[in-house]
């Protein structure tokens, strides 16, 4: 089997996790998402950005689902996304999310969160979904804090807390929808790390951010997409030192001088 490498992290080429191909999607006359192709290999780490409003959380909220395409195909580890219900329900039990505002339940614990859809949706018993909860607790450096509830904790910890209760469902694949953006300067780069540490250990992670030394360092490509369209994508170094379209100059310009 071929075994490509790249940013040091080797998979095989022919693995492929997501296939998109001709997917359009419109919110009423809106038309949101304009002939998307993707392939994403097992493993992969990509980083989409793009000027707001171009597409990027509709994109990655039809890969589970959370939002429904009216043309073409989507493929999650060989799981077509239809109107077939239980498909959906396939689908996201190996798709995780990770929203910028957390999404935590405020009235349970940080513990109670990361246990809660192993036991009611995977049937785990409590005490095993509690002891694995605490290993990703763990994971992400909050473990101290498992009895809390979201409400006292910051920003940046409440954020480790969801990335956690993700991973407790064991996903094949991460998604994060600029998981950085709503928290202090200070509190950034905790998040980053946590989510760095995922991506060594072999995660396939599609990320919406404007984190471009995340990108630089650990994203095999980077995405542009600008009015619904994938306008680009690149290994980061050809991305960000050779741009090819006008589009990408333009916002790579706006976005570098802040
Ligand atoms: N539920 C909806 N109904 C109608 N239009 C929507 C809906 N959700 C998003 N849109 C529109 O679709 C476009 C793309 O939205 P989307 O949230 O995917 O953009 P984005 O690239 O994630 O932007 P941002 O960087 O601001 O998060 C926007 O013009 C938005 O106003
Ligand atoms: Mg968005």
């Amino acid at each position: 089997m071929a075994v490509t490498e790249t940013n040091g992290h080797a998979y095989a080429e022919d693995a492929e996790i997501i296939h998109c191909a001709g997917v359009h999607k419109w919110y009423g006359e809106f038309h949101v998402l304009r002939d998307i192709n993707l392939s994403v290999r097992r493993g992969e780490r990509i980083v989409i950005c793009g000027p707001s409003g171009s597409g990027k959380s509709t994109l990655i909220r039809c890969l589970n689902r959370l939002e429904e395409h009216q043309k073409g195909r989507i493929v999650i580890d060989g799981i077509e996304l239809t109107g077939n219900l239980k498909n959906i329900e396939l689908v996201r039990r190996e798709v995780g999310m990770v929203f910028q505002h957390f999404n935590l339940f405020p009235h349970l614990t940080v513990l109670e969160n990361c246990t809660l859809a192993p036991i009611w949706v995977r049937r785990r018993p409590k005490k095993e979904a509690e002891s694995e909860a605490m290993q990703y607790l763990e994971r992400v450096q909050i473990a101290d804090q498992a009895h809390k509830y979201p409400g006292q904790l910051s920003g940046g910890q409440q954020q480790r807390v969801a990335i956690a209760r993700s991973l407790c469902m064991k996903p094949k694949i991460m998604l994060f929808d600029e998981p950085t953006s709503a928290l202090d300067p200070e509190m950034v780069k905790e998040v980053l790390d946590v989510m760095v540490g995922l991506a060594s250990s072999g995660m396939t992670m599609l990320c919406v951010t404007h984190e471009m030394g995340f990108a630089k360092s650990v994203a095999d490509r980077v995405i542009f997409m600008d009015r619904g369209e994938i306008v680009e994508q690149n290994t980061p170094d050809l991305f960000f030192t050779n741009p090819k379209s006008d589009r990408t100059r333009l916002f790579l310009s706006q976005i570098l001088s802040h």
